[in-house]
């Protein structure tokens, strides 16, 4: 998609880190926005540093996990604006400890933010992008997760794997249609954003967070730490995925050294080799 300009982009996750980059790209290639997140008053704190007129934004509050917010997310967009030509579906949580400390509520919070929030954007909103005239396209946030397995983080990486081959499903889906949709997945590494203190997001329908045991907490601190030390800025993520639409690029990695680890994962499966262990989260893994 090359034509950007009074078009509408609709970003979730907007309040905050990456979809508040995203957003300040999309105002600043001339398109109106339809920012979503939790709550009202981070969408309005985040709508006022991006100082636009009233008229060029819609602030609906939405959690993405929940069918209805979506579906009510996508009326009001289209109601509002008439079109939709960039669909971030980006809002997401961060969740680290040990596979046998998640809990059934700790899958279905981190799967229902970062993986059916993704299936729930696409139903609601692709049809009507693929009705339109004019180029549009959707970029889903995965993450390095969803091309590795780094210890630590099961139902992160689960979750984004699934945005990664829900991604490439709906690309192959909609060039066989010849679709103008077009579809991106970014998959950064660390980027210093708010995901390390994500459970401030968990629902209360999700209960507490169980205890955490030390082994678990030294997961989480090691995220928390490579998240912080990530190299690349929002702003940077969010720039580079502005030129990847341009482009029609598929996959968006703005970190390349974590290529290396998905060429070994490759080779390992091709090769029939065990798969080489990865080292835990480390803030030397976030160039
Ligand atoms: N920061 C990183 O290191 C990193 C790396 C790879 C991928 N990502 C992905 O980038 C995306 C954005 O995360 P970020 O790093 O900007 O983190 P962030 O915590 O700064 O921003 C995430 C936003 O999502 C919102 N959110 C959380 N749950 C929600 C829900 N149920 N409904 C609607 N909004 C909800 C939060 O309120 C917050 O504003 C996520 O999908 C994340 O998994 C982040």
């Amino acid at each position: 998609m090359q034509d950007f300009d009074n078009g509408t982009a609709v970003i979730t996750g907007a309040a905050s880190g990456i979809g508040l980059a995203l957003a300040k790209q999309a105002a600043a290639h001339g398109m109106n926005l339809v920012l979503a997140d939790l709550h009202a008053d981070h969408l309005q704190q985040a709508a006022a540093s991006l100082n636009l007129p009233d008229t060029r934004v819609l602030l609906q509050v939405t959690d993405v996990s929940r069918e209805g917010d979506v579906a009510s997310l996508a009326a009001a967009s289209f109601a509002r604006f008439g079109s939709v030509h960039l669909l971030c579906n980006n809002a997401g949580v961060g969740y680290s400890r040990l596979i046998t400390e998640h809990s059934a509520a700790d899958w279905d919070w981190v799967l229902g933010v970062n993986l059916m929030s993704v299936v729930h954007g696409i139903r609601y909103f692709v049809p009507r992008m693929q009705q339109q005239a004019r180029d549009s396209h959707v970029v889903n946030t995965a993450s390095a997760a969803g091309l590795l397995s780094s210890p630590g983080m099961a139902a992160y990486n689960v979750s984004k794997h699934g945005v990664v081959t829900l991604s490439e499903t709906l690309y192959a889906e909609l060039a066989a249609q010849q679709s103008r949709v077009g579809v991106s997945v970014l998959c950064p590494a660390w980027v210093p954003t708010g995901i390390h203190q994500s459970g401030r997001h968990r629902q209360p329908r999700y209960g507490a967070e169980g205890d955490i045991s030390p082994q678990s907490a030294v997961y989480a601190a090691r995220m928390a730490q490579a998240v912080q030390a990530g190299r690349l800025t929002a702003d940077d993520i969010a720039r580079i995925t502005f030129a990847a639409v341009e482009q029609g690029a598929f996959y968006i990695v703005p970190h390349r050294k974590i290529l290396q680890g998905v060429e070994q994962r490759c080779q390992d499966i091709v090769q029939g080799r065990n798969p080489t262990p990865l080292a835990p989260p480390a803030a030397d893994s976030a160039q």
